[in-house]
């Protein structure tokens, strides 16, 4: 019996594997060296091979498409090209919406916002981090929004600690590397009268245990804001009268963790939101609005780590339904 479902796991494995490209074999090897990927066994590299040659077959074919003029984005063999949607899901992603999150939105919109923002020329954003194989976003989320504030407050730009709230939150809902939520993290900081820096307190990708030290904090939060749903004008207002907004989107498209450059815009992206980021900025690219989003994929990922989403765009990626803010 046991052999008999082995077996079986094989014919399917080699069924999904079919033949590695040879003429791919030199990119293959050459990839692997520019993003230092060592596999445990051959086996798994098998599967990686595979799902790479899938995602280079996906690549090419849209910026083929892109040079006839049929997308607004290009696409890219980065160091997450070895991966699926699954994979990416499961390991880079980590929001979990509370349930029964119930949002009563106080925000009144300011006016004046300019046709283009980005904070990052007015230096209140740190630089991108990776979040590694943690379900971490919604700390790295949370924490960018509270850096532009601090910085607006005090001039000076320090990055916060994700580990603090990865260890330290679970009492308001967050699961560490295993998933949260931005307003959860806020209030964490909110009633725990502080977040230490990064330097003193740095991230480690893993589940660990709360150390919080009040010598070494860094900010602290008098109260979060939540913007209505999917109201991308409240969105703009707000990314452009008060500074960097932590919002939800769906990051789980092939299209989203190969992008390039570009504006981001695919029509299956949908409105499951599981991915926390920063909206920094917003704009507009060859007629295209987009807003500008840090990640915490690291600098590799996307355009220097950043993305530009599709903006006023049906709330595309879900990225107006859970925007967020902290006050100092
Ligand atoms: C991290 O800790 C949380 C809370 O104790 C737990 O639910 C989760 O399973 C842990 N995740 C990992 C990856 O260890
Ligand atoms: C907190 O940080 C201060 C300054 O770095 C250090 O002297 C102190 O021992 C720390 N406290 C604990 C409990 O680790
Ligand atoms: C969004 O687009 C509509 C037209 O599709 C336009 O009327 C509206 O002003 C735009 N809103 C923003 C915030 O750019």
């Amino acid at each position: 019996m046991e052999l008999l479902r082995c077996i079986a796991a094989l014919v399917t494995l080699v069924a999904v594997m079919g033949h590695p490209d040879p003429t791919l074999d030199q990119h293959w090897q050459l990839w692997k060296k520019v993003h230092g990927k060592v596999y445990r066994h051959q086996v798994e590299e098998g599967q990686r091979r595979a799902t790479w040659e899938k995602n280079l077959r996906l690549v090419m074919l849209h910026n083929l498409e892109h040079s006839l003029g049929l997308h607004s984005y290009q696409l890219g063999m980065n160091h997450l090209g070895d991966m699926t949607s699954e994979d990416v899901a499961e390991l880079l992603t980590g929001l979990r919406v509370p349930y029964g999150h119930n949002r009563i939105s106080t925000y009144r919109q300011r006016g004046g916002a300019p046709d283009a923002m980005d904070w990052r020329e007015k230096g209140c954003v740190t630089e991108v981090k990776n979040q590694g194989a943690c379900g971490a976003c919604w700390a790295f989320s949370a924490v960018g929004a509270l850096e532009a504030q601090v910085k607006l407050k005090t001039g000076k730009l320090v990055s916060l600690s994700t580990q603090n709230l990865v260890d330290c939150s679970m009492m308001y809902g967050n699961k560490g590397c295993s998933g949260g939520f931005m307003t959860s993290a806020f209030q964490y900081i909110i009633d725990n009268n502080g977040i230490d820096s990064e330097e003193s307190y740095p991230y480690m990708a893993q589940n660990g245990t709360c150390h919080y030290n009040v010598s070494t904090r860094a900010a602290t939060c008098s109260k979060y804001v939540e913007l209505p749903y999917a109201d991308e004008a409240a969105l703009k207002d707000a990314v452009a009268n008060v500074g960097p907004v932590s919002v939800a989107i769906d990051a789980a498209q092939p299209t989203f963790f190969l992008y390039r450059s570009g504006v981001y815009d695919d029509p299956r992206c949908t409105q499951e939101v599981n991915h926390g980021v920063l909206v920094v900025g917003y704009g507009t690219l060859n007629e295209k609005d987009f807003w500008l989003v840090k990640n915490s994929w690291g600098e590799h990922f996307g355009d220097g780590g950043y993305i530009r989403m599709s903006r006023n765009h049906s709330n595309h990626c879900g990225i107006a339904s859970y925007p967020s803010y902290p006050q100092i």
